[in-house]
């Protein structure tokens, strides 16, 4: 942080109050750390991996020395990548600077604010090819001979902002000819992990292989779940082993069902020629809702390191039966009732004839002792009425009638928008009557905390990686409990099932709704109630 003369001041990397004592050290221990972005030039990269890095930046997070590299086929001059990346950066850095203008502001000075010159300063854009030793070779000597060449300890992380078809290949060249030879190496790997248990259990076993990693112990590799960075995902385990509240109504004795929603406002999109091979059951429900389940159904982890949480994860989902086809619901979006918004098969890249769901409704069950006869719904859903995400705890009936037939009481973390913890309850209604309504006990974390804002759950994990923290990321034997869960009936519906396996119809919903009313019904028969 400097001021400069002449009456005009400079907000400088790190701002004063991001100053911490681990930033301190870091720069102690003169280590210097890469961020190789894969697939630079793509919409991740562009929408969630450097506004994270930027964020991460201004708030002063990010190690002391650092540099990020782009990297990527497309022949790109720096200023052009720069001009790719200005949306998302734009708007993280009006966010800061605004906040940055207001604390020198109450300092009575003016000031320039230098976030976005300083982050810019620190990136690079390299033009190779994934699978190259000869452009590994030339990053190494990059990194070394202009970066890394003055400290004693220099880090290495390689994001795969990459289609997985290219993932194998990028790691091979990497490894050892860009790896780094005094400091750490940890690679980051976006989903899809797989298409099914055959296919995920190859990729894991060749990205092993590359990086000679056991499934448990030590390991380079950290497989991103962005769910699991969100705020009110993260919440999950304080709530439920920081409260003895909870505990003794968290399981088959109290609760009747537990329901886990996604909802998206929006169709594909023109991202059609790529969810059509997908669907949106491995797109959201495999990965992000399963995370959210277990999280919700797994026991108290003997600590909170990595690897006693992954363990209580991997328990919980080996108690987990296949889902059955009879407990699936699937829908695809047609044109808005007022035919103004396209259908599914209007995105470009969709065939005419596509049988890929872009709705399902989903039913299963765990088989231990807390949750036995607990109905687990999934839901998720694009274009749908509205955005949003939670998971919502129904509990039993009020046995007794005193106060007549009552809804259910329900537990609900809202995971977004609008983060919230909240348990919809009965009270007596205010003043002279005697009547009971329904209200809720509410934690919104807008109203009840002050901040004016909530780090993108990419911020969180690439921050994790950095220190080395993996109890956000997923594990090969989580992985493939997945997978499991999901392969049989995920076959069934491809048609790759063979034998007698029932045809599964997929419903058509207008855009803008609620889906199917075929998922209502599933959702009926077991047991949820509306409240
Ligand atoms: P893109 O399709 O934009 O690809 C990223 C980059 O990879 C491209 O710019 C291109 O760079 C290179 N690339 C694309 N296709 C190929 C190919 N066939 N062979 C070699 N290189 C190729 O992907 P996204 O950025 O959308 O996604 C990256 C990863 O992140 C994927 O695994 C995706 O599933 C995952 N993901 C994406 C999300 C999103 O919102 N976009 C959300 C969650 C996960 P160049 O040609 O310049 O080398
Ligand atoms: C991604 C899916 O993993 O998650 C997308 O591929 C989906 O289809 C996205 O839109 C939703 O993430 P968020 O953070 O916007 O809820």
């Amino acid at each position: 942080y400097t001021i400069e003369a002449g009456g005009v001041s400079a907000i400088c990397y790190p701002p004063l109050s991001a100053v911490s004592q681990d930033d301190a050290k870091r720069a102690e221990s003169e280590e210097h750390t890469t961020f190789v972005v894969l697939g630079a030039s793509g919409d991740l990269a562009k929408k969630k991996t450097f506004p994270a890095l930027f964020s991460l930046f201004c708030e002063g997070r990010l190690p002391r020395n650092f540099t990020i590299v782009g990297y990527a086929r497309t022949e790109l001059s720096f200023d052009d990548f720069w001009e790719r990346l200005s949306p998302g950066l734009s708007k993280v850095g009006a966010f800061f600077c605004d906040k940055g203008t207001l604390s020198v502001r109450l300092r009575g000075m003016s000031h320039i604010c230098l976030f976005p010159d300083k982050f810019r300063e620190r990136c690079t854009y390299f033009c190779g090819q994934y699978g190259s030793p000869d452009d590994a070779a030339r990053l190494d000597k990059l990194l070394q001979d202009k970066h890394e060449a003055k400290f004693a300890r220099a880090n290495r992380m390689y994001y795969l902002a990459l289609p997985p078809t290219q993932f194998a290949d990028a790691v091979r060249a990497f490894k050892p000819l860009a790896w780094s030879q005094k400091g750490w190496n940890r690679v980051i790997v976006e989903k899809p992990f797989g298409h099914d248990l055959p296919s995920s259990d190859k990729l894991a076993s060749e990205l092993m292989a590359v990086l000679e990693e056991k499934e448990v112990g030590p390991t380079q590799t950290y497989r991103i779940d962005h769910y699991l960075g969100k705020e009110m995902v993260l919440n999950l385990m304080a709530l439920r082993f920081g409260n003895v509240a909870f505990t003794p109504i968290w399981s088959n004795h109290y609760v009747a069902n537990v329901r886990i929603t996604f909802k998206e406002d929006i169709g594909t999109e023109g991202r059609g020629g790529y969810f059509d091979k997908v669907g949106i059951i491995r797109d959201v429900m495999q990965n992000h809702l399963l995370q959210m389940l277990t999280l919700v159904a797994m026991e108290r982890p003997a600590s909170l390191l990595d690897e006693d949480i992954r363990d209580e994860k991997v328990k919980v989902l080996k108690q987990i039966a296949p889902i059955k086809t009879e407990h699936v619901v699937l829908g695809q979006y047609t044109r808005s009732e007022d035919g103004k918004t396209p259908g599914y098969k209007d995105d470009p890249g969709v065939p005419a004839d596509s049988q890929c769901p872009t709705f399902a409704t989903l039913v299963m069950f765990i088989n231990n002792e807390r949750w036995a006869g607990v109905p687990f719904i999934m839901k998720a859903g694009k274009a749908l009425e509205e955005r949003m995400a939670e998971v919502r705890i129904q509990l039993k009936d009020v046995p007794g009638g005193l106060f007549g037939e009552l809804a259910r009481n329900e537990f609900v973390i809202k995971v977004q928008p609008n983060e919230a913890v909240y348990m919809k309850i009965y009270g007596k209604q205010p003043g002279l009557s005697n009547e009971v309504e329904q209200t809720e006990l509410d934690l919104s974390l807008h109203d009840r905390f002050d901040i004016d804002r909530l780090p993108d759950a990419y911020e969180r994990l690439i921050l994790d990686c950095v220190n080395g923290d993996k109890r956000n990321f997923v594990r090969t034997d989580e992985l493939r409990e997945a997978w499991r869960i999901f392969t049989p009936m995920l076959h069934t519906i491809d048609g790759l099932a063979g034998g007698d396996a029932m045809p599964v119809t997929i419903h058509t919903y207008p855009f803008g709704s609620r889906g199917p009313p075929d998922s209502d019904a599933l959702v009926q028969h077991f047991g949820y109630k509306r409240t």
